[in-house]
């Protein structure tokens, strides 16, 4: 029998004539025909990396989703779905065809589950976001989650939740406690299930695979993995950006994946961004934030992608390394090729980016109004804009970016040493209000004490690069908690800012601030133990020894006094903590002898 027998004659004579991709000649598509497994792969790759323009107006499907479909036969796209897309973005029906026909032999050989793509986040710890079926509203079901969220803690960190701590030693276990959550390892005891950041259930809702305006106006975000913007290859690196990829395909592993991760910034290139104007709005920062944005999610969805193939083969771990992910790429040798990805103090870090650069791009437009306008001003083309829902406020997306995505990069670098040059993201600063956005006090707390445990433990987050070598540097402990005490934020009654239309339940506000003033008052604890001993036994600079001393010491600027950590903390426990109230102030005293901070 004729392999390319003709089939599907009905839906076949449905599209003999349809609209052309660009224009509105009709076109007649030939019939439709059977195709053998490797042709329909072969076809289907054809087409996810056709960057014709005049065929494919948004650019080639490999520009925004990845190497090849792996993430569309994972995340479960309905084969109305996939036709749908395909066909909208300039595939012929034979080309859907293959396409359908090519993820669903892919199914098959990875054995990739059954999956509903509405409902498929990707990554999310454990597999659902904390009580995942509230249906209280939004800003009540936050403070439940993340109530949850701390009493899931408190087996996992049975000393800082436990008796106040009152020695060095019960503040290193404390530490040790919070390291093991770091590193998925057991090393304090508390945690014989191993469970790292990436697989702590947390109250945070991971993004979709893919949100897609058509099914709901929930869905209409650029909140998603898949880039909005294509990353195609300049044309004079096509055949060089296409090998990477093949030998990617292959053989996915670290070093083809991060062959073609470093390669994709010379490589590839954003054909489709119209002038960005930001309408007279800091259009500096607006328009690089922009083009920062859309790079950041090009590399994440190629890390998603890659994150995706591997835990199907059961090997995901294998892309991070225990503490900060990726530190591979700088002490093996055999990655000596991603050196050339840029300032390397820095490791990738592209799903924290999203939520920053986010954070930027739209701050600089002024984040109100709707999202759709904002993004007009950028200059994103029309198939950006209507991807959003209309309806949707700048500022609701701006913290949707954030909120998921630092969430993500927390998971990734819980020192935030690593990340980016910004003081900012150095202690978090967006983070926290992020969180406190949210009324997510417990996740803020836990966030910070795995930052300052991280950062004054890890040999890897404290490095320098000089003239390309790693050089550690002698480790400190340092107690910046920064924003997370800025503006009286300790105390949680200041911080819940109830109005008319946002109130919370008393016994909800209760029930955080008794989980919440434990993990901080022994986090409090634990740090100033820790900054003593540090005080101690460590080697200061003048300059380090300053720098400590402004962050512990209330400033007196002529009569106008300006708090620090040291009287920030002392207010926490005087609300909280009356009982021990001898043994604190005392503690907090002996800080201020070793580390000659002054209070007022
Ligand atoms: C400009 C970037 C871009 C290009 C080019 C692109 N896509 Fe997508 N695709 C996306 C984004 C972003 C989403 C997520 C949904 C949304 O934002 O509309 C998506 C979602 C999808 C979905 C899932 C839709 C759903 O119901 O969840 C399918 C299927 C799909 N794309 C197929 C394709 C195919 C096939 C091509 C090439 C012919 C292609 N895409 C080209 C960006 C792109």
């Amino acid at each position: 029998m004729n392999p390319l027998r003709i089939f599907w004659l009905s839906s076949a004579a449905a599209m003999a004539f349809t609209l052309a991709a660009c224009g509105s000649k009709p076109v007649v598509e030939p019939p439709l025909v059977e195709l053998s497994p490797a042709e329909a792969t072969a076809m289907a790759m054809k087409l996810w990396r056709d960057d014709d323009l005049t065929r494919h107006p948004k650019g080639s499907c490999s520009g925004c989703h990845g190497a090849d479909f792996f993430d569309l036969a994972r995340n479960g796209a309905t084969n109305v779905d996939l036709e749908r897309r395909a066909r909208i973005d300039g595939a012929s029906a034979q080309e859907a065809k293959a396409l359908i026909q090519a993820i669903g032999q892919m199914r098959l050989q990875y054995q990739i589950p059954v999956t509903n793509a509405r409902a498929f986040r990707p990554f999310q710890p454990s597999g659902a976001q904390i009580l995942p079926d509230l249906t209280d509203a939004p800003h009540i079901a936050a403070v439940k989650r993340d109530i949850a969220f701390a009493q899931n803690l408190e087996p996992l960190l049975p000393t800082l939740y436990g008796a106040p701590i009152d020695s060095l030693e019960k503040a290193k276990k404390a530490r040790d406690e919070l390291l093991d959550l770091v590193k998925g390892s057991n090393l304090a005891g508390a945690n014989p299930q191993m469970l790292n950041l990436r697989k702590l259930p947390t109250g945070v809702l991971y993004p979709l695979w893919s949100a897609d305006l058509h099914h709901s106006p929930a869905e209409g975000t650029f909140n998603d993995w898949i880039a909005d913007i294509a990353h195609d290859a300049k044309p004079a690196r096509k055949a060089e950006w296409h090998a990477l990829q093949n030998t990617y395909l292959e053989n996915p592993n670290n070093q083809t994946f991060w062959k073609m991760y470093v390669a994709a910034k010379d490589m590839t290139q954003v054909p489709l961004l119209g002038a960005c104007t930001a309408d007279g709005i800091n259009p500096q920062l607006a328009c690089g934030a922009m083009d920062d944005f859309n790079r950041h999610k090009f590399l994440s969805a190629l890390i998603g992608q890659h994150m995706m193939r591997l835990e199907t083969l059961g090997r995901l771990e294998e892309f991070f390394a225990d503490g900060i992910a990726f530190t591979y790429l700088e002490t093996d040798p055999s990655f000596a090729f991603t050196q050339t990805r840029g300032n390397t103090e820095f490791l990738p870090a592209n799903p924290w980016e999203i939520g920053d650069m986010g954070r930027t791009m739209l701050e600089s437009t002024q984040a109100t109004g709707s999202f759709r306008d904002n993004l007009r001003k950028l200059g994103y083309p029309e198939f950006a804009l209507n991807s959003i829902d209309a309806a949707r406020a700048a500022g609701t997306e701006e913290q949707a970016l954030r909120l998921t995505w630092f969430w993500i990069g927390f998971t990734f670098d819980p020192s935030f040493a690593r990340i980016s040059g910004s003081n900012a993201t150095k202690v978090a600063e967006y983070m926290v209000g992020s969180l406190i956005e949210e009324r997510m006090f417990n996740h803020n707390a836990f966030m910070t004490l795995i930052r300052l445990a991280s950062k004054g433990t890890l040999p890897e987050a404290n490095v320098k690069i000089i003239n390309k070598q790693v050089i550690y540097q002698p480790i400190k402990f340092i107690m910046n908690f920064s924003y997370f005490i800025g503006y009286g934020r300790a105390i949680l009654s200041n911080t819940w800012n109830e109005s008319k239309n946002l109130k919370f339940p008393t016994d909800l506000k209760t029930e955080s601030t008794n989980l919440y003033s434990r993990l901080t008052g022994n986090g409090f604890r634990m740090a100033t133990y820790l900054q003593i001993e540090s005080l101690e036994k460590d080697s200061y600079s003048t300059a380090d020894l300053t720098s400590i001393r402004g962050w512990l010491s209330d400033s007196n600027n002529n009569g106008t006094i300006k708090y620090g950590t040291i009287h920030t903390i002392q207010e926490h426990f005087t609300a909280y903590h009356s009982s021990t109230a001898t043994a604190d102030t005392a503690l907090l005293e002996l800080l201020k002898t070793k580390s000659g901070a002054v209070t007022y």
